[in-house]
């Protein structure tokens, strides 16, 4: 058997077996854009070209590609201890791990729940919100509110409370129970905002709506992206973060942020709920928690959660819930590892102060042909492309596709372009990966 490293280059037929996840299949594999190396802020790929990654591969490479101590971290840790069961027993460093990210995080957040993926820690979080209820006498709460244009990954839990048709219309009635506010979006009122938009605080109080509809006590928690990231960049309107949690908290409903993308540096800060000065109930996290380099993700839970399931019998499981890989060893050394790197090197800071650049180089497109918006927070920015009629999503994937041959990455979200550099980026290849983007705009019909 040949493996991928020694051959580089691979026969069509060798393309079928694998189905690619959210992936023009057919299109790829007419032309695949196949990666064999990173390194920092770039990849190499099959042809020996050097590619700029501006998308830290996807929202996730936040110290670049293959950090040495990282990489070093996982290589020692897969020759000590590569797999420990994780129901009834443990190793030292999930709980060193755990630690350490509850350190850096909100105050009150006091305990981390393992899994291994974005989409796992949310069907996680919705569970913990629906047995916390139950566990505090409120069993009646069982509806869950998530937001129109919200993406809360792949499981069942997560495209019943997400609001992105496509990933919704396939796949039956999914949980029952969910409702949604509406998105935040608004074009008309906040186009060419520079960080926070202005407009749209009131959207806070469709939840006031909702509760008037179902009552609070049937409605167990509300979960939302401080920042929807894979919708398009869609920021929280100015308030609008601190009206929900006063909100929610008013009528005794959790509030769950799903900083999968936000958390670890990409909005200036640890979590997105510090920048913005917003504490929730509960956080999601993944993706950065690793530098994606191993698989993980997880939950941070407030102490008033954690407490209320740590009664009963002292030898009864609390949460009937788990990954055979929660706290995988590889993936706690690779965490433990990223947070000290993060540390050592101020990525955060380092993070936060390219904000500007990229607002700078962001807005420069502003008067480009097809350009309707631009938008930008932290370590992110937008270009949100006028639609071909009937063909949403076309334009803004030949841009794409003309940026890959002019060797940057970015990725697309419906008609808008999304940038989202490593935090080690720096200031002239901010300016390379919009300049490629406005040539591969005009060369765009
Ligand atoms: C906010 C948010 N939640 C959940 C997920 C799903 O994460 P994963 O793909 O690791 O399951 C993503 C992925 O981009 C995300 O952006």
């Amino acid at each position: 058997m040949t493996i991928l490293s020694d051959q580089l280059h691979l026969h069509p037929d060798q393309l079928g077996a694998y189905w690619m996840p959210f992936t023009s299949n057919r299109q790829f594999k007419a032309a695949p854009r196949m990666i064999v190396q990173g390194e920092g802020m770039y990849y190499t790929d099959a042809d020996g070209r050097k590619v700029l990654d501006g998308f830290s591969g996807l929202w996730c490479c936040n110290a670049g590609h293959c950090p040495k101590p990282i990489v070093e971290a996982i290589q020692k840790q897969a020759a000590v201890l590569d797999y420990c069961a994780a129901f009834q027993m443990s190793h030292p460093l999930a709980f060193e791990l755990a630690n350490r990210i509850v350190e850096i995080g909100p105050k009150g957040l006091g305990h981390v729940f393992y899994a291994n993926s974005g989409s796992e820690a949310v069907d996680t979080a919705l569970k913990i919100a629906l047995a916390y209820q139950r566990v505090k006498g409120e069993a009646s709460r069982t509806r869950l509110i998530g937001r129109e244009r919200g993406y809360h990954g792949v499981g069942f839990g997560g495209i019943s409370v997400g609001g992105m048709v496509a990933n919704r219309k396939m796949f039956g009635a999914m949980l029952a129970g969910v409702d949604h506010l509406p998105h935040t979006h608004n074009l008309a009122k906040n186009a060419y905002t520079k960080g926070i938009p202005e407009h749209g605080v009131e959207l806070a109080d469709e939840l006031e709506r909702l509760v008037a509809l179902h009552d609070a006590s049937t409605i167990a928690a509300v979960i939302v992206e401080p920042m929807a990231g894979s919708t398009g960049v869609l920021l929280p309107p100015k308030g609008y973060l601190k009206r929900l949690r006063e909100i929610t908290k008013k009528h005794g409903i959790l509030l769950i942020f799903d900083e999968v993308i936000t958390a670890y540096g990409r909005m200036g800060g640890a979590f997105a709920s510090q920048v913005f000065d917003v504490v929730p109930d509960m956080i999601t996290f993944a993706k950065g928690i690793t530098s994606g380099t191993v698989p993980m993700g997880g939950v941070l839970v407030s102490d008033e959660i954690h407490d209320a399931f740590m009664v009963g019998p002292p030898g009864a499981v609390e949460f009937f819930h788990g990954y055979t890989y929660s706290a995988h060893p590889l993936a706690c050394a690779a965490g433990i590892a990223t947070l000290q790197h993060y540390k050592d090197e101020d990525l955060f800071a380092r993070g936060a102060k390219m904000g500007p650049v990229m607002e700078n180089a962001v807005h420069s497109l502003k008067g480009t042909k097809h350009v309707i918006d631009l938008r930008n927070y932290g370590l992110v920015g937008a270009v949100e492309l006028e639609s071909r009629p009937g063909a949403p999503g076309a334009r803004a994937f030949d841009v794409y596709l003309k940026c890959w041959e002019k060797g940057v990455v970015l990725r697309t979200a419906g008609d808008t372009v999304a940038i989202a550099p490593s935090l080690i980026v720096k200031e002239d290849e901010i300016g390379r990966i919009v300049t490629t983007l406005r040539e591969a705009i005009l060369e765009t019909a």
